[in-house]
C-alpha cells in the first residue's frame, strides 16, 4: 500500500492527484473550491491522511471541512457556482426529457420531487412538459424535510400528511442528488412509501452519485472520493448554507447494494435503465424505472 504519510503532501501533490482522478474543466467552481481545499489540506493534513487511509468517514471529513469554511467567511457567488454546474445539469435534463417524450393518459400529471430543495428543476421540467402538451395540468409535490421554499407552485408534503391526506398517485418522481444525504437509518422507508405510490406508466428517476464500485478501495479511489465528498460539501455550503451548517447535514454515498435494496422493495413491475452521466461514468448514475 502506498504510504501517503511519507509523501510531501503539498499543493502540487494534490493537484497532480486531482488531475489524474478528475476530468473537471478549469472553471469558477473548481478555482474557488481548490483554493479552499489546498489550505484545508495543509491545516488538516493528518485528518486528510486518515481519510485516504480509510480511518475517517465521508461524514466526519465533511463536518470538519464545513466548519473550516464557515470560519473562513468566504465570499463565493452562488450564481457563478450554478453556472459551473450547468453543463452537467443540461446533460441530465436531456436524459430525463428523452424518457418523458409522449403524452400522458391523464389530463393532470402529478410530479413528486424527493429532496427537491426549492424545486427549481421540478418547476422547469413541469413547464417543459406543459409546453409539449403532454398533459393539461401538472401538480408538483415536494418532500424535503430540510430545504423548502414558499413558492406556491409546490405542495410540500410530510410523511404524516402522506398517510393522512388523499395524495394522488404520482406519474413522475425525481430524486436528484438527495439519497446520499439521507441518513442510513431513514434512507429507505420514506422513499419507498412515496415511490410505491405511483400510477401505471410512471417515470421514476433516481439520480445518484456514489462510489458504487464497492470493491475498489484503492488509494486512487480514496483520493477521488476526497475531492468528491469535499466538493459536495462546498457546493452545498454555497447553495444551501443553512442545511449544510446544521446537524441535519449528512453524507454517505450509495453502493450497488443500496440500489438493489430499493429495487427489491418496489411493489410494481417495471422496466429499468441505468444510464451513466456522460463524463462521469462509474460515479454518477441515473436509475430510470418505467412502471408497468
Ligand atoms: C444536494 S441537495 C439536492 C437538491 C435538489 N434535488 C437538486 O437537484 O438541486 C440534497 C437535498 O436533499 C435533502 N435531504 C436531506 N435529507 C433528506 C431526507 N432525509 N429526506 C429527503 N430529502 C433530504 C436536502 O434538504 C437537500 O435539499
Amino acid at each position: 500500500m502506498f504510504d501517503y504519510c511519507s509523501q510531501e503532501f503539498d499543493n502540487n501533490f494534490l493537484l497532480h492527484c486531482f488531475s489524474e482522478c478528475n476530468n473537471m474543466q478549469n472553471d469558477y467552481l473548481l478555482d474557488e473550491f481548490s483554493s479552499v481545499l489546498f489550505d484545508f489540506t495543509k491545516v488538516y493534513k493528518k485528518r486528510v491522511y486518515e481519510f485516504i487511509s480509510g480511518y475517517l468517514t465521508c461524514m466526519q471529513l465533511s463536518r470538519l471541512f464545513i466548519d473550516y469554511i464557515a470560519d473562513l467567511d468566504i465570499e463565493v457567488s452562488s450564481n457563478k457556482v450554478l453556472d459551473s454546474l450547468e453543463e452537467g445539469e443540461l446533460k441530465l435534463d436531456k436524459i430525463i426529457r428523452s424518457r418523458i417524450c409522449k403524452p400522458f393518459k391523464n389530463e393532470t400529471v402529478n410530479l413528486l420531487g424527493f429532496g427537491l430543495a426549492s424545486g427549481e428543476y421540478e418547476i422547469k421540467l413541469a413547464n417543459y412538459i406543459l409546453s409539449q402538451q403532454y398533459c393539461k395540468h401538472i401538480k408538483i409535490f415536494g418532500y424535503d424535510p430540510f430545504v423548502q421554499t414558499d413558492n406556491n407552485q409546490i405542495n410540500y408534503i410530510t410523511l404524516a400528511d402522506f398517510n393522512k391526506k388523499q395524495i394522488p398517485k404520482f406519474d413522475i418522481i425525481l430524486s436528484r442528488w438527495s439519497l446520499h444525504h439521507v441518513q442510513a437509518c431513514e434512507r429507505w422507508m420514506p422513499l419507498l412509501s412515496l415511490v410505491n405510490h405511483v400510477n401505471l406508466n410512471a417515470h421514476i428517476f433516481i439520480v445518484e452519485e456514489g462510489p458504487f464500485l464497492l470493491n475498489d478501495i484503492s488509494n486512487n479511489r480514496r483520493i477521488t472520493l476526497l475531492f468528491q465528498v469535499l466538493e459536495d460539501a462546498f457546493v452545498n455550503y454555497i447553495l444551501f448554507p443553512r442545511w449544510c451548517c446544521s446537524n441535519n447535514y449528512y453524507i454517505e454515498y450509495l453502493s450497488e447494494n443500496d440500489i438493489e435494496r430499493i429495487e427489491s422493495n418496489l411493489s410494481f413491475e417495471y422496466a429499468k435503465n441505468s444510464i451513466s452521466l456522460p463524463g462521469n461514468e462509474g460515479t454518477q448514475i441515473i436509475n430510470y424505472y418505467n412502471t408497468r
